[in-house]
C-alpha cells in the first residue's frame, strides 16, 4: 500500500500549488493529480453540486489505487469534506482558509480573506472564523474572476491587476496587516498581489501547513512510502491540458500531463 499514490484533486489547476508542497515535502511519494477544470469554478456552486463532484473526483483516484486523498480546494473542503470521511473510508486532508495563524499575529486587529463564495458561506468556515476571531476585524471578499483568468492563464494581465486591486481596495482602508489566501488557485496571484498591497500586509496561504499534515497522517497510517527512488506523478485535466502544462514549470520531477475522462 505505501507504494501507491497521494490522490490530489481540485476544480482545475489551482490545487497544484498544493501538490508543488507536497512533492517538495514528500520526494519519494507517487501522486495523481486531477484538474477538474470541465466544472471550475466550484465557488459559484451550490453545496449540493460541490459535494457532488467532490464524490466524483474521488471516486476516480480510488480508481486509480490511491491510498489517501488531499482535497486541495478550499471550497470541496469547507463544503464536502465530512460528507468525504463519512462515506470513504481512506484518510482525507483538506485545506481551510488559515484564519488562525493571521488571527494570532495581527498587530492591527485587522485580517483580510480573499476567497470563493462558495468558502466563505460555508459553515465550516463559519465555525473557524467565530473561533479565531472574536476582537478581530475580518474584511472577507469574494474573489469573483480570479478563478476563470488563473485558468486561462491570464495572471499577468491588466485585467487580473485591475480586477484584484478593487478586490483589494477594502482590505487596504481597514488597514489589514495580513492577507489570508483562501482558495488555492490565489497562491499564483502573489506576485500581483505584492503589487497593490504594502509590504507590511504578510499574505498567508495554507499549501505548506497541508504537506506537514499529508506527512503527519500518512506517518501515523504507515503509509508513508519507504522507497529511496524519486516519486512518479501523473497530472489529469477532463479539459485542455495547455493550462496545467504551463502552470507546471518544474524540471527536478518525473511528471507527466495527460486528459483523462472523469
Ligand atoms: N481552488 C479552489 C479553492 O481552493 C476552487 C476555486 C473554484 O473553483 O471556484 O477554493
Amino acid at each position: 500500500m505505501q507504494n501507491q499514490a497521494i490522490g490530489i484533486f481540485d476544480s482545475g489547476i489551482g490545487g497544484t500549488s498544493i501538490w508543488k508542497e507536497i512533492t517538495a515535502l514528500l520526494p519519494h511519494e507517487n501522486t495523481i493529480y486531477l484538474a477538474d477544470s470541465k466544472y471550475a469554478p466550484y465557488g459559484k456552486r451550490s453545496r449540493e453540486e460541490i459535494i457532488k463532484l467532490s464524490i466524483k473526483n474521488t471516486k476516480k483516484l480510488l480508481e486509480l489505487d490511491c491510498k489517501l486523498i488531499v482535497v486541495a480546494c478550499n471550497t470541496a473542503t469547507t463544503n464536502a469534506i465530512q460528507i468525504l470521511r463519512s462515506t470513504f473510508s481512506i484518510p482525507f486532508i483538506g485545506i481551510e482558509p488559515a484564519i488562525k495563524p493571521a488571527a494570532i499575529n495581527t498587530q492591527t486587529k485587522n485580517i483580510g480573506v480573499l476567497a470563493t463564495k462558495g468558502t466563505l458561506t460555508s459553515e465550516l468556515f463559519a465555525k473557524t472564523s467565530d473561533l479565531y476571531t472574536q476582537n478581530i476585524k475580518v474584511t472577507e471578499i469574494v474573489g469573483t474572476g480570479l478563478v476563470e483568468l488563473i485558468e486561462e492563464g491570464k495572471v499577468y494581465t491588466p485585467e487580473m491587476y485591475n480586477l484584484l486591486s478593487s478586490y483589494m481596495r477594502p482590505m487596504i482602508d481597514a488597514n489589514i496587516d495580513y492577507l489570508v489566501l483562501g482558495c488555492s488557485h490565489y497562491p499564483y496571484l502573489i506576485p500581483v498581489l505584492k503589487k497593490i498591497v504594502s509590504d507590511k500586509v504578510t499574505i498567508i496561504d495554507s499549501g505548506e501547513a497541508v504537506a506537514r499534515q499529508t506527512k503527519t497522517v500518512l506517518t501515523s497510517s504507515n503509509l508513508l512510502n519507504t522507497s529511496s527512488e524519486k516519486g512518479n506523478h501523473l497530472l489529469y485535466s477532463n479539459t485542455d491540458i495547455k493550462a496545467l502544462k504551463d502552470i507546471i514549470t518544474t524540471n527536478n520531477l518525473n511528471y507527466q500531463i495527460d486528459t483523462l475522462a472523469f
